[in-house]
């Protein structure tokens, strides 16, 4: 027989199941148990709930691991690319060069938007957040594929998922455009994937941008090291909103949303922003520090710290030696980065943080990447959310392929107020 857990509950034994992943990580499982026992868990903010079996992305915390389908993001980091990484994560399985192909002919063929589309930019004010346009834009995208409407379909997935990866990067592109004022800049069938989006961002219709292969090899390496995470809050979002059967692009542009909070891919933003008051007030970082580790001055080190990393985040590393590198070759000599790696040196020789094992993540040098690229700081989120595409669209297929998925709806304890009667307005008093 399986391993069994026993809980003891008002001297009643119960047997839970012991479920077993194949990196040896160990779950009880309790989904019977409120039926057999009538109690149920509270684990607020989900840190100890296992919310479903994956077979996408695995993280070892303490480790400090992180592998796509099983092949460690390092070795991807050193010898993949965004689209590559994009398919092993939605499919499984490196593409042969074959499937690679086909898999970027539907990328290049799926790159524009509608030309309708245009008008939806138009309404949107000036200085709008690219990351409200991303995700109202998915949405509307959905409403010109009339079959998305259909529901999962996994004859036509294909398409689904490449037109939802390829339209994501024209969407972004689109959005800085309108919100500085600039033309719209059309994708060329010739460029590939990060190629296509700078081309986007940066062209003018009258001079092409110059592609810097070490730039597009900086901003892919960006996208391939955001493309998957587990059950993170906008991959979660994502698969709470498949678990109600709804499309591919609706459970995105939701995913989009979750993601824009500054604890999650909001972080990256919300670094620079850090890094350039400590640059202004002339601080060598050592008072935000002092502020980040005192709970009332309402002040985080933003971009240290991790619900899973307890030991330095891998995605972290490979970024923060890209970061010289992309640096050095553009001849950029920029102070924030050296106010980060002070910050990072004090933080990792501080009780504070070393007890509390809070480490640089992804997001704490990013920023500084897409800076020295040009990439302006409200676009930050948006670059994390073209590179978590592939996540999603595989958390999203991963739900939708079996069978006994049902919908996500987590139970909660109640401690409002017990029965009380309608009052009519005249009675009532303030707060009664
Ligand atoms: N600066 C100062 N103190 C911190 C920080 C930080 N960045 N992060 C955590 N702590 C403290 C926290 O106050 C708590 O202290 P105490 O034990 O005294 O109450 C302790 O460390 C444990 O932290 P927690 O809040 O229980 O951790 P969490 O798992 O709930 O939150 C986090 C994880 C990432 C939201 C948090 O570390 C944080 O807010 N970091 C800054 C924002 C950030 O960089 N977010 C990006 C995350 S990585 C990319 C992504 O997922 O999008």
């Amino acid at each position: 027989m399986s391993e069994q857990a026993k809980l003891e509950i008002g001297g009643k034994v119960y047997q839970l199941p012991i479920v077993v992943g194949t990196e040896d990580e160990h779950a009880v499982d309790i989904s019977k148990l409120r039926q057999e026992s009538g109690y149920i868990t509270l684990d607020d903010g989900y840190s100890n709930t296992g919310s479903c079996s994956s077979a996408i992305t695995f993280i070892d915390g303490e480790k400090g691991i992180l592998r796509y389908r099983g092949i460690p993001i390092e070795e991807l980091a050193e010898k993949s690319t965004f689209i590559e990484s994009a398919y092993l994560l939605i499919y499984g399985h490196l593409p042969t060069s074959l499937e690679l192909r086909r898999f970027s002919d539907l990328l290049t063929q799926n790159e524009m938007l509608h030309e309708d589309m245009k008008f939806h930019f138009e309404g949107f004010p000036p200085n709008a957040h690219p990351m409200a346009i991303l995700s109202s834009m998915i949405n509307a995208a959905s409403c010109f594929h009339p079959r998305l409407m259909e529901g999962y379909q996994p004859g036509n997935f294909e398409v689904q998922s490449a037109r939802l990866l390829s339209k994501v990067r024209t969407i972004a592109a689109f959005a800085y455009r309108k919100s500085h004022g600039l033309p719209i800049i059309y994708p060329k069938p010739i460029y590939k994937y990060t190629s296509n989006f700078l081309h986007m961002m940066f062209s003018e219709p009258y001079e092409d941008y110059n592609l810097k292969p070490e730039v597009v090899r900086a901003l892919d390496l960006i996208f391939l090291l955001h493309a998957d995470h587990e059950q993170n809050c906008s991959t979660s979002t994502v698969r709470m909103i498949a678990s109600s059967r709804a499309n591919l692009f609706a459970c995105a542009a939701g995913g989009v949303c979750a993601l824009w909070g500054p604890l999650h891919g909001g972080a990256n933003q919300a670094v620079i922003e850090m890094l350039e008051q400590i640059h202004r007030e002339g601080d060598d970082g050592s008072k935000f520090i002092e502020a980040a580790k005192d709970k009332k001055s309402g002040r985080k080190l933003m971009g240290f710290g991790h619900r899973v990393y307890k030991n330095y985040d891998p995605r972290a590393k490979i970024i923060k030696q890209q970061c010289d590198k992309i640096l050095e070759s553009l001849h950029i000599n920029d102070p924030l980065l050296d106010i980060a790696k002070k910050l990072e040196e004090a933080a990792l020789h501080d009780s504070y943080f070393v007890e509390r094992k809070l480490y640089p993540n992804v997001d704490f040098y990013s920023g500084i990447i897409m800076r020295a690229i040009g990439i302006p700081i409200e676009m930050f989120t948006v670059i994390f959310a073209i590179g978590r595409m592939p996540g999603w669209i595989a958390n999203y297929k991963e739900i939708m392929d079996e069978a006994t998925t049902r919908i996500y709806r987590p139970r909660q304890v109640y401690v409002g107020p017990t029965e009380r009667h309608y009052l009519p307005i005249e009675k009532r008093t303030k707060n009664a």
